[in-house]
């Protein structure tokens, strides 16, 4: 079984790909780590984000089960990731990897914002989640300033479009709602509605 949860930044679509694993008892995978992992690499290295060669090296040695999500969580190193994501050659890289982590068993759930087009096509369940982009940068901004981070609501906001705009304009594999993708929009939900709305797609499409 494998679920691919697409959408834009904040959507909740990360919270909701590891309740679901946990709850179907199924792997995990954030693709969006691989892609700040390879700009974080850059980035240390004071390497430009464009580039592509030492970028697909980076992949290439990249461990799944060895990426620090608290390293990675930083505001920089999710736009860095943006830029980076536009480098299809990259990109190949990448989604191999994923491909193969979807393939191992008992099957997994990916979020990311091409799983339903490009890494998984035949998932079994594809979701898109996605919010108005105040309802995303009001929950970013309050997850920062939880963190003990700055965060100010409009820059917040400003980021969130820019990147939702990169992503989605890109000419390889943009972020976008694959035809037999259920859309779920969590503007109006807390996370548990959003949880419950997602289990019921999810039970609905496999018993079907
Ligand atoms: O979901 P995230 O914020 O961690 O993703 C960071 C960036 O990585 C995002 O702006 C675009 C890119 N990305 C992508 O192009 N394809 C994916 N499957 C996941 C992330």
């Amino acid at each position: 079984m494998i679920i691919a949860i697409d959408g834009p930044a904040a959507s909740g679509k990360g919270t909701l790909a590891r309740r679901l694993a946990a709850h179907f008892n199924l792997r995990h995978l954030d693709t969006g780590l691989t892609y700040r992992a390879v700009a974080a690499a850059l980035l240390a290295q004071g390497l430009p984000l464009g580039d592509e060669a030492v970028a697909i090296e980076i992949a290439r040695h990249l461990d799944l089960g060895k990426m620090d999500k608290n390293a990675l969580s930083a505001h920089e190193v999710g736009e860095a990731a943006s830029r980076v994501a536009v480098l299809g050659g990259l990109r190949e890289e990448l989604v191999r990897l994923q491909k193969e982590f979807a393939a191992t068993p008992p099957g997994a759930v990916l979020d990311g914002r091409d799983i339903g087009t490009v890494v998984c096509p035949d998932a079994t369940v594809k979701l898109f989640v996605t919010a108005a982009p105040e309802a995303r940068a009001r929950r970013r901004t309050e997850e920062m300033l939880s963190k003990g981070q700055e965060a100010e609501f409009a820059s917040v906001l400003d980021d969130l479009k820019r990147r939702d705009l990169r992503d989605s304009q890109r000419t390889v594999a943009p972020m976008r709602q694959a035809d037999d993708a259920h859309l779920l929009d969590t503007t109006e939900m807390d996370i548990e509605t959003a949880f419950k709305a997602a289990v019921d797609i999810v039970s609905r499409t496999c018993n079907a």
